[in-house]
């Protein structure tokens, strides 16, 4: 009999539930009722807690299409994880412990950066883990591509045709906020999606002189709107020149005044140019609703992987995607680097090509 235990950790995001159930279909086909899955609630918290529920082939019926995770999530930060909890309990031993009494063969992790580095300390612990790439932010290092990715696309472009309309209507600048942590993955691919004029992304940053020349230079054309994806972590190369501490003290600073810094920019735009610029944040929408369907495709491929994974005791990885082959990374390589949009990527240049300004000249 084998006993593989599950959990969903950190932020959620489509196609959760659409993992879990490649996995299970594929650990079933393969071992029939000699396989039993326990699925932690609430991410690492259940494994720590020994808070469980054996699940059935049942419950893995009817959520490929089901955004959320079945078995809930909770950010359990790595930073801590070697702190003990309010009680005194050590979090390791007690996650180490929990693997041992259901005297598991595997844990999969679902879960993005901070996930997998605890993932990979579980590893080295001597747990048999295997790491899929969860997270709308797409910034894991090892995969070409994580799940929930390309819905979020999906759901961040939508807004952006959404205010296309009404921007053009009022001749209004409009400022579009994108998810996506400290990289640009999601503002660039749904920002080019969506038609944005203008794309700010924390791996470029912005002068807002060029931000304002480009919308002056559409407005010269005749073009009385322009949209702008700007992403949540998107910095002026000011703001870039600063130490951590003191960029975190800008942020804090910059707070004080604006909910985010799409408000500023829309500020300095206003100020500069007259024109009334609007901001539309979609936030945790993006991480809502269904997988599309090149989610799906890529986590029942991901799932149905680590399931060969688990019967070759191929442990101590991630599942990876690197030029359409799913294939696995070491989960040490992964721990800790950030997949950051690299600036000689293609896209940069044909996102020039089609006009788009990055405010950066
Ligand atoms: O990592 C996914 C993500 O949605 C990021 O894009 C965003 O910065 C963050 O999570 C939001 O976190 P929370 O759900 O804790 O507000």
């Amino acid at each position: 009999m084998k006993r593989i235990g599950m959990l969903t950790s950190g932020g959620d995001c489509q196609a959760l539930n659409a993992t879990m159930r490649g996995i299970a279909k594929a650990l079933y086909q393969m071992y029939g009722d000699e396989v039993e899955i326990i699925g932690f609630l609430d991410g690492y918290k259940g494994l720590m807690y020994q808070d469980y529920r054996v699940l059935t082939p049942l419950d893995f019926s009817g959520i490929l299409t089901v955004g959320g995770t079945i078995l809930g999530t909770s950010r359990q930060p790595f930073k801590l994880m070697r702190e003990p909890d309010e009680n005194g309990m050590d979090k390791v031993e007690a996650m180490k412990n929990t693997y041992r009494r259901l005297r598991l063969d595997c844990l999969c992790v679902l879960g993005g950066n901070g996930s997998q580095k605890t993932a990979n300390l579980l590893s080295q612990e001597g747990l048999n883990v295997i790491g899929l790439p969860k997270t709308i932010d797409n910034d894991l290092w090892g995969t070409d591509m994580t799940f929930g990715f390309q819905s979020a696309v999906d759901v961040a472009t939508n807004a952006f045709d959404c205010v296309h309309t009404t921007a053009a209507s009022h001749n209004r600048c409009f400022i579009v906020e994108v998810m996506g942590h400290r990289a640009g993955w999601l503002t660039l691919n749904a920002g080019i999606a969506g038609g944005a004029d203008i794309i700010l992304i924390p791996e470029i940053p912005y002068d807002i002189n060029y931000v304002v020349e480009a919308v002056r230079r559409r407005n010269k054309r005749g073009r009385g709107f322009t949209i702008i994806a700007v992403a949540e972590g998107a910095m002026s190369k000011d703001d870039a020149k600063l130490k951590k501490k003191e960029y975190k003290r800008r942020v804090a600073d910059m707070l004080k005044v604006y909910p985010s810094i799409s408000y500023e920019i829309a500020d300095q735009i206003k100020e500069a140019t007259g024109q009334e610029c609007r901001v539309t944040v979609p936030g945790h929408m993006q991480r809502g609703g269904q997988p599309n369907a090149y989610d799906r495709v890529l986590s029942s491929r991901l799932g149905t992987y680590a399931a060969l994974m688990i019967d070759r005791g191929e442990f101590g990885k991630m599942v990876s995607i690197s030029d359409r082959t799913v294939t696995s990374v070491p989960l040490s390589e992964v721990a800790g680097k950030l997949k950051v949009v690299p600036l000689d990527n293609d896209i940069i240049t044909e996102a020039r090509m089609l006009g788009i300004s990055f405010g950066d000249r």
